[in-house]
């Protein structure tokens, strides 16, 4: 008998997953470079996440991604640790080595700033003034980006300043804490605003802030893409500012984990923008 060629396996695990949309984009790219592999949801309540995490190399796979609620929880189950996940605190990419053995990242950090480069091509990451509204999960990975990045100073605003305070002080870097109350005055000078917070998502309060302070080049992103043009993007183009949508970070921060997984570094093209936002307009139908 021949040796058995195995299909290369990916997926997501989280709890609940269903609405994730990495199934999508992962796909669309499978059939779009004609790879024969999968990448599927799998449903992982947190109480079965270690026993879910170390069955990926005798189930086959390559890897999975990781999302909600089990990004940090996962860090405790791989064999290591890559210094950016290190850095953010969590993990949502993980990688099967040869010898069976896990390694966690976390992609989220070069998925803005990819996403930055692409839809801001002129802003300039040396010696720009940015700042950062909220200290969630995701504002580690985007304040983490912009130090990497060499970025001069992150104004970094949050309703409970005391997890910005911590925020700062793990990530290091020219990083300073503003009350926010502050967040309108703070702008003052900023190359670069970005909202981490989940104000302007569907089902939530929309983000009120003054953007009066933000000189004429500015650029104004949003890392919540539902909606895609979100109240402060829509105030942003009203004053005739460049403005980034949350879209694209989902987009990009796949790239590694496909790259790893199947062997190929995929492309992030409208084709596969129009592809994800056809799938959402058909969710809020
Ligand atoms: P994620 O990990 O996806 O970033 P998170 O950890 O729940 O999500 O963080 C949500 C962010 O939105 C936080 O910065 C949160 O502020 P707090 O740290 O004070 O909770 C911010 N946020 C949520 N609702 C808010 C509101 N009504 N006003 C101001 N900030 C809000």
């Amino acid at each position: 008998m021949g040796e058995i060629k195995k299909q290369a396996l990916a997926g997501v695990m989280g709890w609940p997953v269903n609405h994730s949309l990495s199934p999508n984009l992962h796909g669309f790219w499978l059939e779009q470079y004609a790879i024969d592999g999968a990448y599927v949801r799998l449903a992982v309540s947190p109480a079965n996440l270690e026993a879910a995490v170390r069955a990926l190399p005798t189930l086959g796979f390559a890897g999975t991604n990781v999302t909600v609620p089990h990004k940090e929880a996962v860090m405790g189950f791989v064999d290591r640790i890559d210094p950016v996940a290190a850095r953010i605190g969590a993990v949502n990419t993980i990688f099967v080595e040869d010898d069976g053995s896990l390694t966690g990242t976390n992609t989220d950090a070069y998925g803005f700033m990819e996403n930055l480069k692409d839809k801001a091509p002129s802003w300039q990451a040396r010696a720009a003034t940015c700042v950062v509204l909220g200290a969630g999960g995701a504002a580690r990975a985007v304040v983490a980006s912009l130090v990497d990045a060499g970025v001069a100073e992150v104004r970094l605003v949050n309703r409970t300043r005391a997890r910005a305070q911590q925020l700062a002080q793990s990530i290091g870097g020219p990083v300073c804490v503003h009350d926010w109350s502050a967040a309108a005055a703070v702008l003052d000078g900023a190359s670069l605003v970005v909202n981490t917070t989940t104000l302007g998502m569907h089902n939530q309060p929309s983000l009120d802030l003054a953007l009066d302070a933000l000189p004429a080049n500015a650029v104004v992103a949003d890392i919540v893409y539902v909606p895609l043009v979100t109240p402060l993007l829509r105030q942003a183009e009203a004053r005739g500012l460049a403005t980034v949508d949350g879209l694209g970070m989902l987009l990009h921060q796949a790239v590694p984990g496909f790259a790893g997984w199947f062997g190929r570094s995929p492309q992030v093209t409208e084709a596969l923008r129009d592809h994800v936002l056809e799938i959402l307009a058909g969710r809020s139908r």
